[in-house]
This record gives C-alpha cells, sequence and structure tokens, in this order.
C-alpha cells in the first residue's frame, strides 16, 4: 500500500483519481471544498481534510507527520475568469502553494517517490503551432496561465536543480463524471450535460466549428498514475486524445447517445475563446500510454453515470 496525498481531492479529477487509487492505496485529500464537493468522496474510503492548501503550517506538518510516496497536486482556482478577477489570491493557490510545497519537500529531505503537478493548455495561449507539441511555444495570457507555467516550471526545474522526483502535465479538455456544471465557465461538456438532463437551453458562443481535443476523465486518471510510477525524469506531459471535435459534431454525437435533442440558442463567439486545440501526444504515448476512450465511448460513459 504506498501513502498518496491528493490536493484537490474532492474536485473534478482529484475525485475520479481518489476512486480510482483507493482500493489499494492509503489516501489522503486535503480540500477546502471551494469548489469540490465532499459528496464525490461517496463510497471510498480517504482521510479527509477540509483546509486551504495555502495554510503553510498545516501543510508542513501533515507533510512531515506522513511521508507520502506520492503527491498530486491538483488544488488551484481552476477557473481563468477568477483568476482575471482576483490575481493575486489566485497566484497564492496557484504558484505559491505549489513552490512552498517543494520547497518543503526539499528542505526536509522527505522521501517522495513522486510529485506530480497538474498544468494546462492555457499555457499555449494562441501560439501559433499545431497541434500542441509540450516544446510549443507558450504563450500564457491570464493569471491562471501564468501561474500554472510558472508552477510547472518550478516543478520541473526541483527535478533538474535538486533532483526531487517531479513530472507536470498539461490537461487539454477533460470531460466526465462529477464535473461542476455551475460556473458558466465551466467545462462546456458538463454544461450541455446539465442542459440535456434539465431540459434547458444551452448557448453556444459562436458558430459550433471551434474545435477541441476533449480527453475523458477515465483517460485522465490512468495517465496520471502512469505518469507517478513509470517516469523517472523531470517533464512536461500533454493529456489529450490527440484528435481535435468541432463542437457542434460533439453535440449531434451526444444528442444521438442520449436520445435527446439539445436546445440550442446562438450567440457571438466568447472573448478570448481559441478557434482550434489539438495537442500533439506523442511523449505520452512514448511512455506506453495510449488514450483508451473514444469520444462517443466516452459521451456514453459519461450520461449512463446520470441515468
Ligand atoms: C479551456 C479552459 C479555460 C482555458 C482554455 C485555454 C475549461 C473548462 N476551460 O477553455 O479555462 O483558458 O481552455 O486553454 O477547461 N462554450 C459554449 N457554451 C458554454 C460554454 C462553452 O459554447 O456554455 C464553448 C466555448 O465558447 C468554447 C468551447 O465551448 O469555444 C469550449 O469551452 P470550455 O469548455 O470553456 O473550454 P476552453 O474554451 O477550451
Amino acid at each position: 500500500m504506498s501513502k498518496v496525498l491528493i490536493t484537490g481531492g474532492a474536485g473534478f479529477i482529484g475525485s475520479n483519481l481518489a476512486h480510482a487509487l483507493a482500493d489499494n492505496n492509503e489516501i489522503t485529500i486535503v480540500d477546502d471544498l471551494s469548489m469540490g464537493k465532499k459528496k464525490n468522496l461517496d463510497g471510498i474510503k480517504v482521510t479527509f481534510y477540509q483546509h486551504d492548501v495555502c495554510d503553510r503550517e498545516f501543510m508542513h506538518q501533515l507533510l512531515s507527520e506522513n511521508k507520502f510516496d506520492y503527491i498530486y497536486y491538483l488544488a488551484a482556482v481552476a477557473s481563468v475568469a477568477d483568476s482575471v478577477e482576483r490575481p493575486l489570491a489566485t497566484h497564492k493557490i496557484n504558484q505559491e502553494s505549489v513552490l512552498d510545497t517543494l520547497d518543503y519537500i526539499r528542505t526536509q529531505k522527505l522521501p517522495l517517490k513522486k510529485f506530480l503537478f497538474t498544468s494546462s493548455a492555457a499555457v499555449y495561449g494562441n501560439s501559433p503551432e499545431f497541434p500542441k507539441l509540450e516544446s510549443s511555444q507558450v504563450d500564457p495570457l491570464t493569471p491562471y496561465a501564468i501561474d500554472k507555467y510558472a508552477a510547472e516550471r518550478f516543478t520541473i526545474d526541483y527535478g533538474k536543480l535538486y533532483g526531487l522526483p517531479t513530472v507536470a502535465v498539461r490537461f487539454f479538455n477533460v470531460y466526465g463524471p462529477r464535473q461542476n456544471p455551475e460556473s458558466p465557465y465551466s467545462g462546456v461538456l458538463s454544461i450541455i450535460t446539465e442542459c440535456m438532463k434539465n431540459n434547458k437551453t444551452f448557448t453556444l458562443f459562436g458558430d459550433g466549428s471551434q474545435t477541441r481535443d476533449f480527453v475523458y476523465v477515465g483517460d485522465v486518471v490512468a495517465a496520471l498514475i502512469k505518469l507517478a510510477t513509470a517516469t523517472d525524469k523531470p517533464m512536461v506531459y500533454n493529456i489529450a486524445n490527440g484528435d481535435e471535435s468541432s463542437l457542434i459534431d460533439v453535440i449531434h454525437a451526444y444528442e444521438k447517445i442520449s436520445g435527446i435533442n439539445l436546445n440550442i440558442k446562438y450567440e457571438s463567439g466568447r472573448n478570448g475563446d481559441i478557434d482550434k486545440s489539438k495537442a500533439d501526444i506523442s511523449k505520452l504515448k512514448s511512455i506506453g500510454f495510449t488514450p483508451k476512450w473514444t469520444l462517443e465511448n466516452g459521451l456514453r460513459e459519461y450520461w449512463k453515470y446520470y441515468e
């Protein structure tokens, strides 16, 4: 049994990770429930702390008392809009707390097997290369993207400079069960699911031709576990499906699966939205990981979860 800490473990991706690991690991979760929900952890055995990761004293004590084997760092303010409204507050969570944890591990020489930090495709911003490779130019355009990029670089540098076992990932458009649809900036598929379930009108920004690289959370969790256990170099990896789908095609596929016609209201494109997004996932494949959920199967599984 390994000892695993998941910060942000009551959130969308963190709770899916906790469910995948709970049977064979001793899991500790720190989550302030600002976005996550305690009920996301129903049915699994975890030690849960409702706490802010910015509380250094608390985090230091937790780290030194537990000697975790693996730390998955998912705690963050996930809303880009929020980071634009409150850049200083979100900076503390999205960057400073990560650096502080890394530095505590370094100075206390904690015997860790892997520290995995979760960054975002937002770091690519409007950089022109397509599809996005990890070596592509970055262009972080918001406080969220800047902090994710900086924390990701600190994670990699703590590996290179001090020999900490680190790895970082950049998520593309993750979807699946437990994604919170409550904010207008929630993942589009969680909003669409919510509209379908409750017969609400979905507002489509643009004409639906915009593309995204949608990846099912089951693949994301499997990739995180593989990266934590099977890599030994401090590097950054894209986590995506490696495909690009237009939003309107995704909606049509989802309508077929759910048997529900989505009411759509069209509005002009959202400020700052990008047209096309697709990842190159050769690097992820090079460690022996290939996503197994097609978009159709992922959508079917997502819909089934709520039936
Ligand atoms: C994602 C991130 C965002 C980040 C960006 C840059 C999420 C949820 N968002 O945005 O924080 O800045 O990558 O890499 O991960 N849409 C609608 N109606 C809605 C909601 C969305 O039409 O109600 C459209 C959007 O305009 C967009 C597409 O759906 O064109 C996808 O939106 P979203 O799920 O927010 O993801 P990204 O735009 O890729």
